[in-house]
């Protein structure tokens, strides 16, 4: 196809297949759906907008929002329709990328799909987050944007501040900008919003697809200093946020409650699975302070298997650097997880 770039030659597709599954544990996703009376709230806004007319520009109505939400200027933000699409911009922009491996496939493949060089360092022992390694490789030639997510993806592993701080400095200094990643945040309560603040060498990504429970709806949003915020922005497409999708943020960001209820409620459920499974004779579940969990198996195949037969779909991981015998599982309702929890004791047989 010579009318295609080179880079877009060997371009493979993102690595996820449907499956379809009583029990679906495979996609971090929240097990929720928006409770009726927010829809309907949501609803009403959608009839009460001009489908005939083009959205805010720049989602500006939602960015007020997020701003009084999290304690940020309405210029320092900016929404697209999926948070994948800001590391999609990260990447277009980038020089060189860095990233952990294994970590959210979705950073190399932007890396691809941009023909931006990729390197990946190893995490550390217990899956930290390897400091030096980063660090020295920032050292090195060209400045340009690294990937750290805390809680990462797919380890579900809390990286110290003062660890990322480490990588912030070194970012300042080198003329990088570290893009932290914090789809997970509200199940691990952590927050690293300051580290960003007036800071043109920190961006922040958030979603709308976890806690939020709106992953159909496809939303995310990156906080920065807004000069960063203004380029970023002007890489995406006008008018990205549509009306209808407009109206569900609103809602949502009107009652951001429900979405903190939502993420205590799974992570208590998270510690309680992750505890009873620790019994478990042969699958070893990692510590995670995300809406999911990795656990170690004899044989992931064998073992995803089994959940399937049982109508639970929850992830492979063991291609992953690593992560031999491991799967990925998200946290379900309580009954879902009941399910999990039976069908992987009744696996330790097999
Ligand atoms: C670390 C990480 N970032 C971002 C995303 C995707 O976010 P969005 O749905 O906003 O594109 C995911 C989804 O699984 C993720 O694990």
């Amino acid at each position: 196809m010579d009318a295609f770039k080179p880079h877009l030659s060997g371009l493979a597709a993102y690595p996820y297949r449907k499956v379809d599954a009583a029990i679906k544990l495979d996609q971090n996703e929240s097990p929720w759906d928006l409770p009726e009376e927010m829809k309907n709230r949501a609803l009403e806004k959608m009839r009460h907008s001009a489908w005939n007319r083009y959205p805010d520009m720049h989602a500006e109505g939602v960015r007020e929002l997020v701003g009084r939400y999290l304690d940020w200027p309405a210029d320092g933000i900016v929404v697209a329709p999926g948070s994948n699409f800001l590391v999609l911009a990260l990447a277009e922009a980038a020089r060189r990328i860095l990233d952990t491996s294994p970590s959210f496939a979705f950073y190399e493949g932007a890396a691809r799909l941009t023909g931006t060089p990729y390197k990946g360092v190893p995490l550390g022992p217990d899956f930290s987050l390897p400091v030096e390694g980063l660090r020295e490789e920032m050292e090195r030639g060209e400045p340009g944007v690294v990937f750290v997510a805390t809680p990462h993806a797919p380890t579900g592993t809390t990286f110290p501040v003062p660890d990322v701080e480490r990588i912030a400095e070194k970012a300042r200094d080198r003329g990088w900008v570290l893009a932290i990643d914090e789809a997970y945040c509200q199940f691990s309560g952590t927050d690293l919003r300051p580290l960003a603040r007036g800071n043109p060498h920190v961006v922040v990504l958030r979603t709308f697809s976890k806690a939020f429970g709106l992953g159909g709806v496809r939303a995310g949003f990156l906080l920065a200093v807004p000069d960063v915020a203004a380029k970023l922005q002007a890489m995406l497409p006008p008018f990205d946020v549509p009306v209808h999708t407009a109206a569900v943020l609103e809602t949502v960001l009107e009652a951001p409650g429900h979405a903190e209820r939502v993420a205590r409620q799974l992570a208590v459920e998270r510690d309680r699975v992750i505890a009873a499974l620790s019994r478990h004779p042969t699958w070893k579940p990692h510590p995670s302070q995300a809406n999911f969990f990795l656990v170690r198996t004899p044989d992931a195949e064998t073992a995803w298997k089994s959940l399937l037969a049982k109508g639970i779909l929850v992830r492979r991981q063991d291609h992953l650097p690593g992560l031999k015998g491991c799967l990925r599982v998200s946290v379900g309702t309580p009954a879902e997880n009941d399910d999990f929890l039976a069908a992987a004791f009744a696996a330790a047989g097999e």
